[in-house]
């Protein structure tokens, strides 16, 4: 989602911001703009669509400019246009601003200030904040104090969630940034200070970097950066060591990052499981199964509470925790979650599952369960993420950078912890489950077997690219599995795709079923085969082309167009094996039908606004 980046230093300002912006690209956005300050003058370059059309008009400017912010803008309050993307101007020509979150107060305040005369260019909620400075300094002529004091009066009339830099004209050689609910950093580079929402946006030059907290603020100069709280009182912050790493470790002989990080899905399944074994899974020296975390004493019932993949993922966990370790567990969207008064407390044990660590709906669930007394475990991707740092306890997923929009190697991560996790309740609990703990010492190999499924997910991919829409069937964990394999092919190939609980199809969507509509089966559930085969026999029945995903040489007779065999694994560890060709007939789809597979059109890859 939005991304942020900002300089003040010794170098031209304006590579760098590109710099950092392209870094930022994979989060998702749809308009992108850079503000540099000479000589107390603004320069404004603006965009809707793809960063690279900044490079051109901005090495036009051929600007010596040494300090500038950029960034990348997701639409919330407004189109995707030139006029909505940041940065945004006070009227009086004097701030520029560029901000992540949202301004919840926005029309109030925009009421306010359009009766004092004050005319808005955009329909965003962000050129509030410039307006509301240029305002707020305007009130004491030229004698009005320094930009810290007009932020420190803004700030308190602002309700929502920002992460901000800013530029005042009054002050050419300062670097103002803010930050509540929304991410900022702080980089000190050989040449200067960078700013960003993202590690990904700081470059080889930085090796130290401030993180900022909610309530704080920073003033950076060439010389230094200076921290205050929410009063204006200095504040001492501690620096994280830093080097940068290429993000994901570039696309290597791929052409896209998600086939790639299809691929990395048995490392990162192996090094995420090695944490609960102790080592590598098959050593000699590899120890007994373990949890590297403390968590409460079996709990009364486990929330697994998350958006989006990383919820399809809890709705496996759900089936899996409740069959194997026999404790009451409820998956549900993190954004339902917050407000439906959930019964949760100090028994329960809530779960927030999340790749980036930064969803702003599974943020919130955290501090609501928190509140209302559960233990809170974060399963995420990102050290030292908001989540993660919400949380009581971590369990981190060791999938590695993802780049991609689209999950896959997090996605399948998240499945290896959860599985985790219902193993050590089940130990808790006195049942041993042997047969189970092996299968899962062998996962990574068994996700490495799956990805043999490429040629026959591809000859799928060739029939079903030209349909507008296309059903996922299945019962229990197929039914998991179906939901993530919808969400996977209308994500980025924008074919319309749904997926059933194959037993309620006929209730409705079963109307839509025409001559030559593709169903996608799951029937890897063994225990639930022939009730799957009734429905599929019931598609085919009226003429849907059927394309089963099945284990153990199933699927030929029950009126199938084409089988995609898999080889079997324990069943409660099936959702893992079965979403690899499901990932693949995604790609090739989107392949097929000329789509931007790693940057979907409209998605964001962080999603840090309600
Ligand atoms: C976005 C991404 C999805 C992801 C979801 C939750 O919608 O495009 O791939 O599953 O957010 O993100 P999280 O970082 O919390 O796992």
């Amino acid at each position: 989602m939005c991304g942020i980046v900002g300089y003040v230093g010794e170098s031209k300002a304006a590579p760098l911001l590109l710099d950092g912006l392209r870094a930022l690209e994979y989060r998702g956005y749809d308009s992108a703009g850079a503000a540099l300050m000479e000589d107390g003058a603004f320069t404004i370059v603006r965009r809707a669509g793809r960063v690279e059309q900044l490079s051109e008009p901005l090495a036009q400017l051929h600007s010596a400019a040494k300090i500038g912010i950029a960034h990348t803008r997701w639409a919330t309050h407004g189109a995707p246009t030139e006029i909505n993307a940041h940065p945004h101007i006070s009227a009086d020509g004097r701030w520029a601003v560029v901000h992540n979150g949202i301004i919840e107060n926005a029309d109030a305040l925009r009421a306010e200030l359009e009766t004092l005369g004050i005319a808005f260019d955009s329909e965003t909620d962000t050129e509030i904040i410039p307006q509301l400075l240029g305002r707020v300094s305007g009130f004491e002529d030229a004698e009005q104090g320094t930009p810290l004091d007009v932020l420190l009066d803004v700030l308190p009339l602002l309700e929502g969630s920002w992460a901000l830099g800013i530029l005042c004209a009054n002050a050419p050689d300062k670097l103002l940034c803010a930050c509540q609910g929304s991410p900022l950093l702080v980089g000190e580079g050989e040449d200067g200070l960078y700013l960003a929402s993202d590690y990904a946006a700081f470059g080889e030059n930085v090796h130290k970097v401030y993180r900022m907290t909610d309530g704080e603020i920073g003033v950076l100069t060439r010389d230094g950066a200076a921290f205050y709280d929410s009063r204006g009182q200095a504040l001492t912050k501690p620096a994280e060591e830093f080097s940068h790493r290429e993000q994901g470790g570039g696309k290597g002989s791929y052409t896209h990052f998600m086939r790639k990080e299809i691929d990395e899905q048995p490392l990162a399944v192996s090094r995420t499981l090695e944490q609960f074994f102790g080592g590598a899974l098959h050593a000699a020296a590899a120890g007994d199964f373990r949890l590297p975390c403390q968590l409460p004493h079996s709990p009364r019932k486990v929330w697994l509470v998350a958006c989006g993949s990383a919820y399809h993922a809890c709705v496996s966990g759900k089936y899996v925790i409740e069959e194997l370790a026999r404790i009451p567990c409820e998956a549900v969207v993190a954004s339902e979650f917050r407000y439906q008064y959930p019964l949760i407390g100090e028994e329960d044990l809530a779960v927030f599952v999340s790749q980036s660590g930064e969803t702003a709906d599974t943020l919130a669930a955290v501090r609501e369960a928190s509140a209302r007394g559960a233990a809170t475990l974060g399963v995420v991707n990102v050290a030292g993420s908001a989540i993660a740092r919400a949380c009581d306890a971590v369990l981190p997923t060791l999938a590695g950078a993802e780049i991609a929009v689209a999950t896959t190697k997090a996605y399948s991560a998240q499945l290896a912890v959860l599985y985790a996790l219902a193993l050590h309740f089940a130990k808790e609990q006195a049942h041993e489950e042997p047969e189970f703990e092996e299968a899962l010492r062998r996962l990574p190999e068994s996700i490495q077997a799956a990805l043999s499924t490429e040629d026959a997910a591809k000859a799928a991919a060739e029939q079903i690219a030209g349909a507008d829409h296309a059903y996922f069937i299945g019962r229990n964990l197929d039914y998991a599995a179906a939901l993530e394999g919808s969400l996977k092919l209308k994500e980025i190939s924008y074919l319309h795709s749904e997926a059933y609980p194959a037993g309620e199809l006929k209730h409705g969507t079963i109307s839509l079923i025409e001559a030559g509509t593709p169903v996608i089966a799951l029937a890897c559930c063994e225990r639930l085969l022939p009730k799957t085969a009734a429905n599929i026999r019931e598609v085919a029945a009226r003429g849907a082309r059927v394309f089963a995903v099945c284990a153990r040489g199933n699927g030929e007779h029950w009126g199938t167009d084409s089988v995609i065999s898999l080889q079997a694994t324990h069943p409660l560890l099936m959702p893992s094996v079965e979403v690899i060709p499901l990932q693949l007939l995604s790609y090739h789809v989107a392949r097929i039908r000329g789509c931007d597979i790693d940057k979907p059109k409209n998605l964001a890859k962080s999603v840090t606004v309600e």
